[in-house]
């Protein structure tokens, strides 16, 4: 068995690499400097009902704005009010990001690719590789290279050994509106060299935009078409065993509130109250809506359509009260100021997380995608109001 020590070389390997933003992109293809403030520009796309603003700093979305059941147009997810705290906040919950290039959990930062071990930067509790090390796909400033009045185009290239994955990655992600009050993303990337792929969106939500006495989102009512979870330690990184919902807090097969079983629910880690868990859908179509939320106070809904085969979803388990509500829901009726315990949540369309590392779950599940060929992945968010 060979060893790629890639990941040690790294550090001085990106550094080189980062400052050339442009050369996969737009700006002419000509080297930006390192205090480009331009990455943290809102560029903000429309149409009927759906408005929102993104940034090449981590590819965010910053701002998502639809209408409540009163035709109030509401801003719906979490964010900073001053762009660059995505970056230099020390607290960095990857609030609206493209995380990447293999989100989730990597068991002990290793993995294996046709023979050889491959390291990842161990960035959780000292056991794991979070949303693909030090300087994921987040923390990249990525560069719009297509942009018309309802979409956004942004690339961003990962040379071979960034972060320690294998292979040059060259990942486009596409995110549109259109007058159905949807958004969509679609990701694709085709790396030189075979490696493990898996990218998703790291939106917080809050459908009723603070305005609920509750400053939680117990009172979301939630339905998720997925029988079975991923089981994973004590750290969250999976066991490799999967298990059913029935029976468990887990089990949102039917609409539930999120509150109902949530303090009953402990699956996400020593300690954890709550939810932070990778559901299996039943029967992944990208033509059913697999996952379906609403605020009873907004009856904004959301529902989601995609071609991948889980959902992460996580109750903001670890908010604690010093993040604050951003103004464009401060001065539209919100009730509270910080963000609290459960006061969102993120919703993570993906493939089975750690897959890489558990090749019995199938060939299909392990995100490894061969030198050449594309990852893609298409998820349609679909806002309406509940009935
Ligand atoms: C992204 O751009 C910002 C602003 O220029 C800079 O401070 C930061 O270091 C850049 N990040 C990376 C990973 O290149
Ligand atoms: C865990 O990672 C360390 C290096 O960080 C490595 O030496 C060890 O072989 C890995 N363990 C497994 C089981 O892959
Ligand atoms: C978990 O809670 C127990 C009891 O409060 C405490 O003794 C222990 O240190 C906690 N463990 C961690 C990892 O926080």
């Amino acid at each position: 068995m060979k060893f790629a020590f890639a990941g040690l070389l790294t550090l001085a390997a990106s550094a080189l690499a980062f400052p050339t933003r442009g050369d996969h992109g737009s700006h002419g293809g000509q080297t930006l400097p390192w205090d480009d403030k331009s990455v943290y520009e809102k560029h903000t796309i429309k149409a009927k009902g759906i408005e929102a603003s993104f940034m090449e700093y981590g590819a965010v979305i910053t701002n998502l704005w639809v209408n409540d059941k009163h035709g109030v147009k509401r801003d719906i997810i979490l964010g900073w009010d001053d762009t660059t705290q995505y970056n230099v906040n020390p607290q960095h919950p990857y609030f609206g990001a493209l995380v990447g290039r293999y989100a989730n959990r990597i068991k002990n930062g290793t993995f294996e690719v046709d023979g050889t071990k491959y390291y990842t930067p161990i960035n959780e509790h000292g056991v794991d590789t979070l949303h693909g090390g030090l300087t994921g796909t987040d923390r990249r400033n990525w560069t719009i290279t297509d942009k018309g009045e309802d979409y956004v185009v942004f690339e961003m290239f990962s040379e071979a050994g960034d972060q320690g994955f294998p292979g040059n990655l060259l990942t486009k992600v596409k995110y549109s509106v259109n007058d159905n009050a949807q958004w969509t993303i679609e990701y694709d990337g085709t790396p030189d060299a075979d490696t493990p792929i898996l990218m998703s969106q790291h939106t917080y939500w809050r459908l009723d935009a603070f305005t609920s006495s509750d400053a939680t989102v117990k009172d979301h009512v939630m339905q998720i078409k997925a029988d079975k979870f991923i089981k994973c330690d004590e750290y969250e990184v999976p066991t490799g065993e999967i298990s059913t919902v029935k029976g468990t807090p887990l089990d949102f097969t039917e609409p539930k509130a999120i509150g109902k079983d949530l303090l009953k629910a402990q699956e996400c880690g020593t300690n954890c109250t709550g939810y932070d868990n990778a559901w299996v859908i039943t029967d992944p179509n990208p033509k059913e809506k697999t996952l379906v939320v609403y605020s009873p106070v907004t009856g904004i809904e959301l529902s989601i359509n995609t071609d991948q085969v889980a959902y992460q979803f996580y109750s903001c388990v670890t908010m604690d009260g010093t993040i604050p509500i951003k103004k464009t829901q401060l001065d539209n009726g919100a009730k509270h100021k910080m963000v609290e315990q459960y006061g969102c949540f993120v919703l993570e369309a993906e493939n089975y997380i750690d897959g890489i590392n558990n090749p019995q779950w199938g060939e299909q599940y392990t995100g490894l995608v061969k030198a050449g060929d594309k990852y893609t992945q298409k998820t349609t968010y679909t806002f309406g109001i509940h009935k």
